[in-house]
Formats: structure tokens, C-alpha cells, sequence
């Protein structure tokens, strides 16, 4: 994926020193782009735009298919005897054998890798593909279940678009689309077969986001970050906010919002009854806990950041004690 680096600059960090940060009651700043590909729709794209990724010459790239692929010079050049004289039809113009559907869906999405669901195969690991067996959670919603939208939280927070989906980026100014038109505009939007990728129509509200999870599913979404000090590590809650999804606990909430009045849906009325997940996360409001004060991300093996165990009381409250 090395066309993203050039397709997108390093933006200042001093732009994001200047929002957000210690203010709770501000909405996050439009999401930057120095990650993954611009979040806009690519289905009206012209030959000078195609060039633009992948580069004047793309001659060698074509004719490397004679050996790799077993193709004929006809395969691609055809002759054009129409007026009379035979001359070779237009080879430069890559919409002569390449297509999009303008306004709907884009030359890379109506290829076999998109539409046989292997997304990892162009996005990398910001994703996970829908049928690799990856873990999703079955547990029920609680009061720190992220939405797809319409978050619960103060402006919005606890949902995707709380930072993505809408502004325009401090360092272009370039108009950041909204989920629905980034991924609707593939192409995949428009193909009824295939609605169920991303969306489950029976899912209550509280759990539309397991949908979303077919291909941002915890192991994804927690490895997403700049490291905003340039120190050659990312520190989990050590960076600064807004640059990613684990760098700072204004990034957890941001996702996963904590509103009080979802409490409800975390089980219990209160004292002993409560759920045991909504008691330690009303400590959340109650004494100002971070997430991390708790969750610790480390890398596993694979350089991949996963959570410690969160399940066995005596990992955090030693001796049986109530106070770890
Ligand atoms: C934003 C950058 C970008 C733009 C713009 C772009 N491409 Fe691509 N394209 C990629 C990347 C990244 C890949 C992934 C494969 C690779 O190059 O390693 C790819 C792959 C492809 C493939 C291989 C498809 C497959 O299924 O393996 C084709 C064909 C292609 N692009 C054609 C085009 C055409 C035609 C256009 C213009 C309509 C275009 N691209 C515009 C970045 C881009
Ligand atoms: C997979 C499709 C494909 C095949 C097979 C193919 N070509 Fe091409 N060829 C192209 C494309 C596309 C271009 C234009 C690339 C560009 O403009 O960047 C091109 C460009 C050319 C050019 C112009 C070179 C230049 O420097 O601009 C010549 C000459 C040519 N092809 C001859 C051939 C011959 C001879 C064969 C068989 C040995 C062949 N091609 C096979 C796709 C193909
Ligand atoms: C004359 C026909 C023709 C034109 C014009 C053409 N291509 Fe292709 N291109 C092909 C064919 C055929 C393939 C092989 C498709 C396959 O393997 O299924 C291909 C494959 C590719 C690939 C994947 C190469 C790989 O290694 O698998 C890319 C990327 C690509 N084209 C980009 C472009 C871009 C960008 C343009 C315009 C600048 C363009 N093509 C113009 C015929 C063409
Ligand atoms: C052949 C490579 C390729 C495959 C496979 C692929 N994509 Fe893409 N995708 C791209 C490229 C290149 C772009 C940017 C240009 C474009 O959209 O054509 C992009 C852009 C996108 C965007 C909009 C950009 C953004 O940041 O929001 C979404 C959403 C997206 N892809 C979803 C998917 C999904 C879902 C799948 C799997 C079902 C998939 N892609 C498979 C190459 C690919
Ligand atoms: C607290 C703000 C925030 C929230 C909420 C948030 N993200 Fe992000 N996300 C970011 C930032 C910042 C980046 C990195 C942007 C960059 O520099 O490219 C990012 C990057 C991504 C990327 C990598 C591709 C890209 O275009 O940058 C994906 C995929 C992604 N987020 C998915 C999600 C999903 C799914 C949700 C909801 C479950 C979500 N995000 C909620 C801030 C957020
Ligand atoms: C590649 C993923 C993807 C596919 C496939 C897809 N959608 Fe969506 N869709 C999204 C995203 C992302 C949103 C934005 C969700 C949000 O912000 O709540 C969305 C939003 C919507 C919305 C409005 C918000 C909502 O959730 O009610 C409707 C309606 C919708 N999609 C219907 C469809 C239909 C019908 C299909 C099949 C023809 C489809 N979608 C296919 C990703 C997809
Ligand atoms: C079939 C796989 C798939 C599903 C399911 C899916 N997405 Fe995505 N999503 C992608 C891909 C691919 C990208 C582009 C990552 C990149 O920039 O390279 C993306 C990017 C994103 C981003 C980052 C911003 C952007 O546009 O790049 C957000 C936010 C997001 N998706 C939200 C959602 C939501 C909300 C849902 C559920 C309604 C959803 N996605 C379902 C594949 C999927
Ligand atoms: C981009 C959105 C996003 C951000 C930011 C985010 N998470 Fe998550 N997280 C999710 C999603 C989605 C799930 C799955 C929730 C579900 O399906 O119930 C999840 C699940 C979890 C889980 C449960 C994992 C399991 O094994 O079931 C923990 C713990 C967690 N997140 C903690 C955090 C912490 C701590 C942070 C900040 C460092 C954080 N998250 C930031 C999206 C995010
Ligand atoms: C005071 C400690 C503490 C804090 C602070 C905390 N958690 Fe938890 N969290 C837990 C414990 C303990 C569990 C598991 C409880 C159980 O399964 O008995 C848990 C469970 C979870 C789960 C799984 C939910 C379920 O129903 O099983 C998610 C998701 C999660 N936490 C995310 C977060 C996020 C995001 C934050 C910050 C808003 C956070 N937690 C803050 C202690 C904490
Ligand atoms: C991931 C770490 C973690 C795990 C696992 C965990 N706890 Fe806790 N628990 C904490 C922390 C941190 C506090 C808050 C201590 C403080 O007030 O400073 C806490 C507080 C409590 C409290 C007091 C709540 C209050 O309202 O003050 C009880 C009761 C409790 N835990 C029971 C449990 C039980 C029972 C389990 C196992 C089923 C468990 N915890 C698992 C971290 C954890």
C-alpha cells in the first residue's frame, strides 16, 4: 500500500494541540487523513485520476501479463479496421478495458477481490475480512457498546460519527464524506445481495455496531493509531487525541461514550444487583476512572495490541481484596 503514503501528507500536529484537548464539552475535530485512503467516493474517476495513483508508465505493469498471465498482444491491443484503414483502437485510456459505473461504483470494487469479500487484500489489516473467522463479541449491549451513529454520549460521543463523517480536514480543507457515501459508493451500497456485509436489519439499536464489526471488529479498531510523537512507539492513552483509536482515553470514549442514561441497558438497579461490567464502568463518572486505568492493551506475538484479561477479578483485586 505504498500509494498511500504520497496520496496523503503529514498534517501539523500543532493543528490539533489548538482543539479539543482538556475540553470535554467540545466535538472532536473533523478526522485526519494521514491513514488508509481519503474517506471520499472514487466512482467518477477520469484516466488523469487513475494516473494519479498509479504512476505515468504503466506500461511495463500491463506487459510484465504476457508472462505472468499467459496474455496475447491482441489480448489488449485490438485493431480498429472500421474506417477502412486498420489502426490499433485507443491503449492509453484505461476506461478501454477497465470500468467504473460512474456515480455508483468503482473500478476496484467491482473486481474479484471486492466482490468475493476480501477487503484485506487492498486495505490491510485497517480491516478484517468478513469471513476469516475473526471474534466478534456476543454479549449483550452495555453502556459502553459503540454505535454506528447517533451516539448517546455529550455531542454525539460514543459512535463512529462522532469523528468520522463529517467536516472538512484542517490541513487540505478537502470535505471528509460521510460513512454512508464512503462505503455506499463502492459499489457494494448499491448491490442488494450483498446489504447483509454490513448492516443486520434485525439488530436492535443498542447493537447495530456488530454489523460493522464483520470487518471492524475489536482486533482492528484497537490497532489503529499515529504515533502522534513521532518517538517510534505508540504508547496506549500516552498520545495525543483525535489521532487515531487507542492513543488517549478522549479516543476510547469517543467510541465507546459512556452515557449515564444508558445505564439501563447495562443490567441491575443499583447496590449489589448490578451487572458487574456496569459496576466498575459507573466508576467511570463517579470517579473519574479511564478506561486504561483498568483495560491494559499490550502487543501479543504478533505485534498486535489485545487486552489482558478482564474477566478474572483477581487479575486487578489481589488478595480477594475489594480495592486492586
Ligand atoms: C487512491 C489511489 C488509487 C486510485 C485513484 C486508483 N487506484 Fe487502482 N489501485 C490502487 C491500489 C492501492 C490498488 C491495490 C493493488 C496494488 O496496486 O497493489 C489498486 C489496484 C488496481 C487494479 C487491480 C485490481 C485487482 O482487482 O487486483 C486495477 C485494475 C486498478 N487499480 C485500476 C485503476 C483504474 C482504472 C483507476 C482509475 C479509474 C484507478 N485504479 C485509480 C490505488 C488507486
Ligand atoms: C494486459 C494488456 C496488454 C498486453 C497483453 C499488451 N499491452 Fe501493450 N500496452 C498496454 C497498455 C495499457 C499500454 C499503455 C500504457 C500507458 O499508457 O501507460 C500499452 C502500451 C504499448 C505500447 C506503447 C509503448 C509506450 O512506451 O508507450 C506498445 C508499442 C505496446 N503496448 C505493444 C505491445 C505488444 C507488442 C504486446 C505483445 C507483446 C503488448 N503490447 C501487450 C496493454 C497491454
Ligand atoms: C488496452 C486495455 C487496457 C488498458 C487501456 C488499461 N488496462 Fe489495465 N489491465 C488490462 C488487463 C487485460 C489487465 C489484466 C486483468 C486481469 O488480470 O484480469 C490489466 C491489469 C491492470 C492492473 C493490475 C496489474 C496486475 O499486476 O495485476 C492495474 C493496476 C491496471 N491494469 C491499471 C490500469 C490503469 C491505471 C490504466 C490507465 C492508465 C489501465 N490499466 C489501462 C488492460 C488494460
Ligand atoms: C483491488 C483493491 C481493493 C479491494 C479488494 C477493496 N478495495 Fe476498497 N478501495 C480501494 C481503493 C484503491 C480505494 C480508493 C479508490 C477507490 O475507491 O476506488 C478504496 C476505497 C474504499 C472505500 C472509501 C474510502 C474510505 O476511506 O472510506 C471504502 C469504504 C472501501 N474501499 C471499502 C471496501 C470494502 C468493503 C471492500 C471489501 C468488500 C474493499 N473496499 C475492497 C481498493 C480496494
Ligand atoms: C475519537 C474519534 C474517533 C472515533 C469515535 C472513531 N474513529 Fe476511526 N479513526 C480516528 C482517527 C483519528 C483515525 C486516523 C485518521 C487518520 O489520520 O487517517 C481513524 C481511523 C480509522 C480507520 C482507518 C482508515 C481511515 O480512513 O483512516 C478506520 C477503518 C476507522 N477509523 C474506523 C472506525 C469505526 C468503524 C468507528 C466506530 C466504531 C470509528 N472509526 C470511530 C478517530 C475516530
Ligand atoms: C460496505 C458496507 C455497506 C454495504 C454493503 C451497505 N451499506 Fe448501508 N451503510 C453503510 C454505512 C457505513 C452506513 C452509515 C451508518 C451510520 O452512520 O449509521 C450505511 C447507512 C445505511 C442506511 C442509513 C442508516 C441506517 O443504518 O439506517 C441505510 C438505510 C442503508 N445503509 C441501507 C443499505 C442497503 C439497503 C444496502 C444494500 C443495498 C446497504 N446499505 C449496503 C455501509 C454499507
Ligand atoms: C465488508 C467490510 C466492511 C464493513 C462490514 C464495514 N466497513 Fe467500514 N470500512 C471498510 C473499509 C475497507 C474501509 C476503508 C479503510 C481504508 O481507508 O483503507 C472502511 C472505513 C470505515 C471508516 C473510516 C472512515 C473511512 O471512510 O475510511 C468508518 C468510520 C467505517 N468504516 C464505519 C463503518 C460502519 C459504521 C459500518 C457498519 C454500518 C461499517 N463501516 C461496515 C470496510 C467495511
Ligand atoms: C474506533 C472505535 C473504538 C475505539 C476508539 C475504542 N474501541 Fe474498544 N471496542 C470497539 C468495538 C466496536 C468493540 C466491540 C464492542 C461490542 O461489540 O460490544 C470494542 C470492544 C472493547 C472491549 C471489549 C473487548 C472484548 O474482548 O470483548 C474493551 C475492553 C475495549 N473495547 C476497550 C477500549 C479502550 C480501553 C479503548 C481506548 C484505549 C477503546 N476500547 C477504544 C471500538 C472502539
Ligand atoms: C474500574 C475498572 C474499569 C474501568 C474504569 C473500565 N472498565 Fe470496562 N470492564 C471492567 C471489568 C472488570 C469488566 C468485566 C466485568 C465482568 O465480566 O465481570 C469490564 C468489561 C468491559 C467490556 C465488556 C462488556 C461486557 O458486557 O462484558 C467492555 C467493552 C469494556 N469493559 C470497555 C470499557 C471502556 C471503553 C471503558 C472506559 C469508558 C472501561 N471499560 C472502563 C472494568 C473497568
Ligand atoms: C480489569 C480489572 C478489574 C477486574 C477484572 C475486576 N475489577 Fe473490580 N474493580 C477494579 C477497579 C480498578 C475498581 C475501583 C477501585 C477504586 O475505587 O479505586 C474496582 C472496584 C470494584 C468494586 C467496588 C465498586 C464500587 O462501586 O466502588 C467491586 C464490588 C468489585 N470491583 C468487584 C469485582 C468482582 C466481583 C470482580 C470479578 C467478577 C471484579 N471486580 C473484577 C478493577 C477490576
Amino acid at each position: 500500500m505504498k500509494e498511500i503514503a504520497l496520496m496523503v501528507g503529514v498534517l501539523a500536529l500543532s493543528v490539533v494541540l489548538g482543539t479539543g484537548l482538556c475540553l470535554a464539552n467540545v466535538p472532536a475535530p473533523p478526522v485526519d487523513q494521514n491513514i488508509g485512503f481519503w474517506d471520499k467516493t472514487f466512482n467518477n474517476m477520469s484516466e488523469t485520476d487513475c494516473r494519479g495513483c498509479h504512476g505515468d508508465n504503466l506500461v511495463g505493469l500491463h506487459h510484465q501479463l504476457i508472462t505472468t498471465k499467459g496474455l496475447l498482444c491482441t489480448s489488449c491491443h485490438k485493431l480498429d479496421c472500421s474506417t477502412g484503414t486498420c489502426q490499433f483502437a485507443s491503449f492509453r485510456d484505461c476506461f478501454q478495458c477497465h470500468s467504473q459505473v460512474a456515480g455508483q461504483a468503482s473500478v476496484h470494487h467491482l473486481g474479484q477481490a471486492a466482490q468475493d469479500g476480501d477487503c484485506a487484500s487492498c486495505h490491510g489489516d485497517l480491516v478484517q475480512n468478513r469471513t476469516d473467522g475473526h471474534y466478534i463479541p456476543t454479549y449483550n449491549a452495555t453502556m459502553v457498546t459503540p454505535r454506528p451513529s447517533d451516539g448517546t454520549g455529550v455531542n454525539g460521543k460514543g459512535a463512529c460519527d462522532y469523528c468520522h463523517s463529517w467536516g472538512n480536514d484542517f490541513g487540505t480543507g478537502n470535505l471528509v464524506y460521510a460513512n454512508k457515501e464512503t462505503h455506499h459508493n463502492t459499489g457494494l451500497g448499491q448491490d442488494s445481495s450483498k446489504c447483509t456485509w454490513c448492516h443486520d436489519s434485525q439488530a436492535g439499536t443498542g447493537l447495530k455496531i456488530r454489523a460493522c464489526e464483520q470487518c471492524h471488529a475489536p482486533q482492528s479498531m484497537h490497532n489503529i493509531q499515529v504515533d502522534t510523537n513521532n518517538d517510534g512507539k505508540i504508547v496506549p492513552g500516552g498520545e495525543l487525541p483525535y489521532q487515531g483509536h487507542i492513543g488517549n482515553n478522549e479516543d476510547c470514549l469517543g467510541c465507546h461514550g459512556g452515557a449515564a442514561d444508558q445505564i439501563s441497558i447495562g443490567g441491575g438497579n443499583g447496590g449489589w444487583s448490578l451487572f458487574n461490567p456496569t459496576r466498575h464502568h459507573l466508576l467511570v463518572q463517579k470517579n473519574g476512572k479511564k478506561c486504561l486505568d483498568c483495560h491494559t492493551l499490550y502487543r501479543n506475538d504478533q505485534g498486535i495490541f489485545v487486552f489482558k484479561d478482564f474477566r478474572t477479578c483477581s487479575t486487578c483485586h489481589r488478595n480477594g481484596g475489594r480495592r486492586p
